[in-house]
């Protein structure tokens, strides 16, 4: 009995190892170099079980295969191709688009799923042509009102906490401000993120930006989610948003208010459109209820999670590198002098230094470490004779390349310099991706580079930010969270400046 027992356990056993490395031989027969894949897990089995950030792995996969053009990996058990070459980076984002407009992500497409950024195909299309004209400068402009009441509540407010207590930890600080600038800018609340009760807005953060295993679940048998009308997320999620969006719609009584926030952008295209509808026979749709809840979820979870870690990098290394954060104060000085106090828009080109230190953050640590596309149909890589399969996923390693030497010297050094017009100009374009490139790259990066800025100008117009002992000098990317974000608090120190008050 104990032999038959035995016997068929090792059986079961043997199968389900075939089973999770059927595929494994999937690159080598292709003569495409890359990572030893183990069972079940292929390559990430390190981000799998959450003992390290997904950015991790792809940049050591990166890093290991200095001379490749492309490397040939699994997610789970599903072949992937990863880009090194910058060439084919560009033709695979832009040249190439067509072959490559989807990003693969799939989960049901009811509900939260007609996001612009899972969106897939036609539904996408459609969307981005619908959501553009919503990000012009023009309507960015009439949003700096929003934006510069924000950034001014958020700096009366570190005035007061820091001056019972200097030590803050930025994240959760910077937080609070992109939370509150999303939320004004996009569905017109006054959430009092910054003394109010913040623990919805914490629950939904926890909801949204911890990763669950429908996403393993997703590499190992893609598209299976979607077909089974499963989500991403939680249902209380899709719940929020719903309740929200009718919320101010009620209140607005399918009108724009003054305010001129994207819902009233979205009202105002409502009605335009369904003008259109009865006075012609175009085919001009109106959105669904469920198509302005899904966006309205996207744009503010895009918005507020990614410029928040971005400016607690930001804050960071300047409280570490005292002469950079001299420098740039100097110039945003002279910027607030010249302009009496005024942040606008079109005059940000005079902060050049601003704009070097954030593109060097972003460098350092681009939030959305990797870029997906998903294939359309057959493609050959050009410059090499390795095929795309229809559906096959590529990986396009931002991390990885923004810390290759070979176009950052010194990579894991904090040097603005590396965006000094010279150096720019002298590097391949796709070097840098922290908002992806081509027609599918960040539809905000104009929103997100205004609010990191009037916060930046406001804080060091007004306070010296320090290290102190409790500041930790090495960090890990948090395994608990989508984008990346440090796995420890970093404490800072703020104190009034000094010559203000001479
Ligand atoms: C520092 C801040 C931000 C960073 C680093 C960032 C980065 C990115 C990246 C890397 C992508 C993917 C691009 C690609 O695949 O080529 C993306 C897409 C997107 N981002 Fe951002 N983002 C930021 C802020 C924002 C803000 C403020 C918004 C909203 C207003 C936003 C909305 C979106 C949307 C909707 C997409 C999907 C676009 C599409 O698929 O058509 N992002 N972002
Ligand atoms: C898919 O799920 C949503 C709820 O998450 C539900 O409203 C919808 O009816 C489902 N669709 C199908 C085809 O089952
Ligand atoms: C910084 O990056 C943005 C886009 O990511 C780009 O438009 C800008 O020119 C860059 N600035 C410098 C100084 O490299």
């Amino acid at each position: 009995m104990v032999l038959i027992e035995s016997a068929a356990f090792a059986i079961c056993i043997g199968a389900l190892y075939f089973y999770f490395t059927r595929t494994f031989n999937y690159w080598k027969a292709r003569n495409v170099l890359g990572p030893k894949p183990v069972p079940f897990f292929g390559n990430i089995f390190e981000s799998a079980l959450r003992y390290v950030h997904p950015g991790v792995i792809i940049k050591r996969i990166y890093d290991n295969y200095p001379t490749e053009k492309v490397v040939g990996m699994f997610r789970m058990t599903t072949p992937c191709l990863l880009i090194r070459d910058l060439d084919i980076v560009k033709h695979v984002l832009i040249k190439d688009f067509d072959f490559f407009v989807d990003r693969g992500i799939e989960f049901s497409d009811e509900g939260l799923g007609t996001n612009l950024f899972h969106a897939n195909g036609v539904t996408w299309r459609k969307l981005r042509s619908r959501f553009t004209p919503m990000f012009t400068s023009q309507k960015l402009k009439n949003m700096m009102h929003l934006i510069n009441d924000r950034a001014d509540k958020f700096i009366d407010y570190i005035s007061e906490i820091t001056f019972k207590n200097p030590e803050q930890d930025i994240y959760s600080l910077v937080k609070k401000y992109t939370m509150s600038t999303m939320a004004a800018c996009f569905f017109g609340l006054d959430i009092d993120t910054l003394r109010g009760d913040t623990q919805t807005m914490m629950r939904i953060d926890k909801a949204i930006f911890t990763p669950t295993f429908a996403i393993e679940f997703d590499m190992m048998y893609p598209g299976l989610l979607k077909k089974m009308n499963m989500s991403l997320f939680p249902k209380d999620i899709k719940k929020f948003f719903k309740d929200l969006v009718e919320t101010i719609m009620t209140q607005r009584k399918g009108e724009p208010s003054a305010r001129k926030d994207f819902m009233d952008l979205i009202l105002e295209n409502q009605n335009k459109k369904s003008l259109e509808t009865i006075n012609s026979d175009t085919n001009a749709e109106v959105l669904t209820n469920d198509e302005i809840e899904a966006q309205a979820f996207a744009f503010y979870a895009a918005g507020y999670d990614t410029s928040a870690s971005t400016l607690c990098f930001m804050l960071y290394h300047l409280a570490l590198e005292p002469e950079i954060q001299n420098r740039l104060r100097n110039e945003i000085d002279v910027y607030l002098h010249r302009h009496s106090d005024q942040i606008e828009l079109d005059t940000f080109n005079e902060l050049p230094y601003l704009d070097q230190v954030l593109n060097e953050t972003l460098r350092m640590y681009p939030v959305d470490d990797t870029l997906l596309r998903k294939a359309r149909n057959d493609y050959k890589c050009p410059g090499t004779n390795i095929e795309v399969s229809r559906g096959q996923i590529i990986l396009i390693p931002a991390i990885g390349i923004h810390h290759d030497e070979k176009y950052y010297p010194k990579p894991e050094i904090f040097n603005p310099e590396n965006f000094a017009r010279e150096k720019v100009t002298g590097r391949h374009p796709c070097s840098f991706l922290p908002f992806g490139l081509g027609p599918r790259n960040c539809i905000g990066i104009r929103f997100a580079q205004t609010q990191i800025r009037v916060c930046v100008i406001r804080l060091l117009s007004m306070f010296r930010i320090e290290i102190f002992k409790n500041t930790v000098r090495s960090f890990c990317f948090d395994p608990y969270r989508i984008h990346i974000a440090p796995n420890k608090k970093l404490y800072v120190n703020f104190y009034p400046r000094m010559d203000l008050n001479l």
